[in-house]
């Protein structure tokens, strides 16, 4: 049981591999408009939503994870890890709002370029907190 749990939160941390390549996708909308840059912005929303449903199991089988395990984690390695966590979810809901903005054609010209510019620095510090959150993964002993 432990073993497929952990199979499943590591799944998911492929999965959640979005948030890591975002960054770079989200750059793209930058010098695109009309059909195009909606059309682009839709398929980015589509999948910052199935990130975002996949960081649930995530965080329901990393909290199994620990209890299973019976315990061997610091307090400020598990506060830092759901702090973290926290964070990369709170970008994927900001993420969200600007790009279905852009996608439905209600922010235009301008307003579009400055909801793609929000869109690129909630991915930037995505990127960021989640690069931090495997490396806390890997390097338990860290703190
Ligand atoms: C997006 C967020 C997360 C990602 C990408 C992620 C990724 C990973 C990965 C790749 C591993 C496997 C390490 C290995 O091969 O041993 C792992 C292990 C683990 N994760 Fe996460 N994780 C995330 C969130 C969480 C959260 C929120 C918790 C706790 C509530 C958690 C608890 C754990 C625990 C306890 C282990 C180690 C299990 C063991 O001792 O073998 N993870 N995580």
């Amino acid at each position: 049981m432990l073993q497929f749990l952990l199979f499943l939160h590591t799944l998911g941390a492929i999965a959640v591999g979005f948030y890591l390549i975002l960054p770079f996708l989200a750059n793209r909308l930058k010098g695109s408009s009309g059909e195009t840059l909606k059309g682009y912005a839709k398929g980015l929303y589509l999948g910052n939503r199935i990130s975002q449903w996949i960081l649930v199991p995530q965080f329901l089988t990393g909290g199994y994870l620990i209890s299973a395990t019976g315990g061997g984690y610091s307090v400020p390695w598990m506060i830092v890890v759901v702090v973290l966590f926290v964070i990369v979810g709170a970008m994927s809901g900001m993420i969200g709002a600007p790009l279905r903005r852009i996608s439905n054609g209600i922010s235009n010209g301008d307003a579009a370029s400055r909801d793609a510019g929000k869109v690129q620095t909630f991915a930037v510090i995505g990127f960021v907190v989640l690069l931090a959150e495997i490396v806390l993964m890997y390097y338990r002993d860290l703190i």
